[in-house]
């Protein structure tokens, strides 16, 4: 039989059935690159949904720690938590974050008692405790935030957070000189074994505004569009990005973190080859908010959008993802039908 065209390198060959597509894929997200942020509130009753991120919850302390079990019994190896903070607990100073008996706190504790093998990251930054909803404390005349003061305020944030039990910090603030600081507070209050997760390459994104939603920041401030871009990296530069982020590394980092996802795969990819250091990256709440409301109109189908989402942020060189999707996906590869997240 005489083939049509006089072409010999035909990468069909390798994609032909579903055996020899296993045997040459490059590429998988199992289940432990998953950690699932979770968001924790003051008082009791029943978690209350995140209206713009379908399936999330704010979370009581109680049903944060079924919520932990469930997860960690999936094959899920970590958790970030984020505290939804009563208003009338928030000041411009955000003082409540130096309360050693707040909400994230208590859930640390509650946390680490019930799953003692769960990991917990918690997170350091002043935007839910402040009236404000910046990362940090403003100048005197409130036109900015006061790098070197935030800094100081979490530190201190931060060692109360290991005192609780976490066993990572995630300064998410992207003050200068905040690593170093946070790695000598940990290590003189005795916490040398607790780890920083540095959200090395965070952007001032649009993609945050359910976050925002969630932990009230955006309310707090009058605003889904907070502007942070006096701190947060500006999404068109990517130089810039690795430089800043190879700054956590010298200062003491243990693990670097690009966010958002999705849209910095280039600055993950090019992180990935200037670093030897383990890589997370977000997929951040707008992120999950798009592919939820498509499917949701039937634009596009959830799993596969999903699946496809993790797995470029895993090609592009993260070692694991913090994303809302965590628990579907796990519960995804746990079932059988499924090999390793591929049908
Ligand atoms: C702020 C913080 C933000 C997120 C995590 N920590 C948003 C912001 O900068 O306002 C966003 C996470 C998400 O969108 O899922 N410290």
């Amino acid at each position: 039989m005489m083939s049509g065209l006089d072409h010999v390198l035909r990468y069909r060959r390798l994609r032909r059935t579903a055996a020899v597509r296993e045997l040459v894929h490059e590429c998988r997200v199992v289940t432990s690159d998953l950690i699932a942020p979770l968001f924790v509130r003051e008082g009791g009753g029943s978690p209350t949904p995140v209206d713009s991120m379908p399936g999330v919850v704010r979370h009581t302390v109680e049903t944060l720690v079924e919520a932990c079990r469930d997860l960690h019994g999936l094959g899920i190896h970590g958790v970030a938590l984020f505290p939804a903070t009563d208003p009338a607990l928030k000041d411009p100073l955000g003082r409540e974050a130096l309360n050693p008996d707040n909400r994230v706190c208590r859930a640390v504790r509650a946390v680490r008692g019930a799953v003692p093998d769960l990991l917990v990251f918690a997170d350091v930054a002043l935007d839910p405790y402040t009236s404000h909803g910046h990362d940090g404390i403003l100048t005197p005349d409130g036109s900015d935030v006061d790098n070197d003061a935030t800094v100081a305020v979490l530190a201190r944030m931060a060692v109360l957070q290991a005192a609780a039990g976490c066993q990572f910090v995630a300064p998410s603030d992207m003050m200068d000189g905040r690593v170093a600081v946070l790695r000598k507070a940990l290590d003189e209050a005795g916490h040398t074994g607790v780890g920083i997760l540095a959200y090395a390459a965070k952007f001032a994104s649009a993609f945050y505004g359910p976050f925002r939603d969630a932990v009230g920041s955006a309310a707090a401030a009058g605003t889904r569009s907070l502007d942070k871009r006096t701190y947060q990296i500006n999404p068109a530069n990517r130089r810039e990005a690795v430089a800043d982020a190879l700054c956590d590394e010298a200062e003491g980092a243990d693990i670097l973190m690009v966010k958002p996802a999705g849209p910095y795969l280039d600055v993950l990819h090019e992180l990935r080859g200037a670093t030897r250091l383990p890589l997370a990256a977000y997929q951040v709440s707008g992120e999950y908010a798009q592919i939820q409301a498509a499917a949701r109109n039937g634009w596009l189908d959830l799993v596969g959008a999903r699946e496809e989402s993790l797995l470029a942020i895993k090609r592009a060189g993260a070692d694991f993802i913090l994303t809302y999707f965590a628990r579907d996906a796990a519960l995804y590869r746990s079932q059988p039908g499924t090999k390793n997240g591929v049908v």
